[in-house]
């Protein structure tokens, strides 16, 4: 079954930064919230109200950024660093943010929804981004980041990222919510895809899989200077190791370390209900977390 096999080699553990020093709870990890509504929490349930899946009643970030949000914190602490262009297709929880904090690094971030850009002028305002029909959004990105509900994918029109530069990088920060979101979906069942391969499909461009497993808040909260015994890490997978590179490096600057979490058919490691999901931790817990994964579905996972 593609994607499922049980990992048969060490995760290679990329830091973009000097390794951090020693940190209780990051070694140990920590998980977002304690109480059953915290999906990556496995003490609990995958309640409708998880964070990462619940499309309605979530707190909004603040209006502000907070001090932590406008800082460059790359391990490259080159002040000539170019500003890249950059597509985000989606402005919820994490398209937001993601827009928030690319911005205030400098970068120039086309941002586009579902309803249109007259409906994003007060992020624009906010952020300096542009707002754009979602068929202008990758046009010369270097990145895109596609952060919207695994059902909304097919409904992106075709030929989406023709416009892009060359050797554009897409990040999927999806989650398949078959219960409470996504209805099921015949190919990840059945087939046993991974989701982000199923995401792949549908775009036809290779895919990163990335932040899927980030609170949403913590893009504001949580960046880091590399070095820092508080960075947490982010795994990354994916096919295209050129992409995988830029990809990193753009999450370094955000403040996070990465771990390479292997090929697009690795990545069943990070989706929902895995150890690492929802999982704050180093560079070190997060190796530890993908290699503790199960190939099987959770069930509260399963369509
Ligand atoms: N929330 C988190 O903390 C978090 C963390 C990691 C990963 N994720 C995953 O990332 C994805 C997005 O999550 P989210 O919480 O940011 O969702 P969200 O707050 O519900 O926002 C979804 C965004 O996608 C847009 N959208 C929907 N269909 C679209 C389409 N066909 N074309 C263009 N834009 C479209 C929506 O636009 P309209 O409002 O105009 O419809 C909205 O801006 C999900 O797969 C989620 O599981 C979420």
């Amino acid at each position: 079954m593609p994607g499922r096999q049980p990992l048969r080699r060490p995760l290679a553990q990329g830091r973009s930064s000097p390794r951090p020093g020693p940190l209780p709870s990051a070694r140990r990890g920590s998980r977002h919230g304690t109480g059953p509504a915290c999906g990556p929490c496995r003490a609990g349930s995958r309640a409708a109200r998880h964070p990462f899946a619940a499309p309605a009643g979530i707190a909004r970030p603040p209006p502000q950024l907070s001090l932590l949000a406008r800082r460059d914190w790359s391990s490259n602490n080159d002040s000539e660093r170019p500003a890249m262009q950059i597509g985000i297709i989606g402005a919820g929880n994490i398209g937001g943010n993601l827009t928030r904090r690319l911005t205030a690094l400098g970068h120039k971030v086309s941002v586009a929804n579902s309803r249109g850009p007259h409906t994003l002028t007060a992020l624009a305002e906010e952020t300096g981004a542009t707002a754009v029909p979602v068929a202008e959004a990758a046009r010369d990105a270097e990145i895109v980041v596609v952060a919207i509900p695994v059902k909304a994918v097919p409904d992106l029109p075709a030929g989406l990222l023709d416009a892009a530069a060359d050797g554009v990088a897409v990040i999927d920060t999806g989650n398949y919510y078959p219960r409470e979101r996504d209805g099921r979906i015949a190919e990840i069942e059945d087939e046993g895809i991974t989701e982000s391969r199923w995401t792949q499909r549908r775009l036809g461009h290779p895919v990163i899989k990335a932040f899927n497993g980030t609170y949403a808040q913590d893009l504001l909260d949580r960046g880091r200077p590399a070095g820092d015994p508080e960075r947490i890490a982010v795994p990354v997978a994916g096919d295209d190791e050129e992409a995988k590179r830029k990809v990193r490096a753009l999450i370094d600057e955000l403040g996070f370390d990465t771990v390479d979490a292997g090929g697009l058919d690795d990545s069943w490691r990070q989706q929902p209900g895995t150890p690492v999901y929802g999982l704050r931790a180093g560079a070190d817990g997060v190796t530890q977390a993908l290699a503790e994964a199960s190939p099987e579905r959770a069930p509260e996972f399963r369509g």
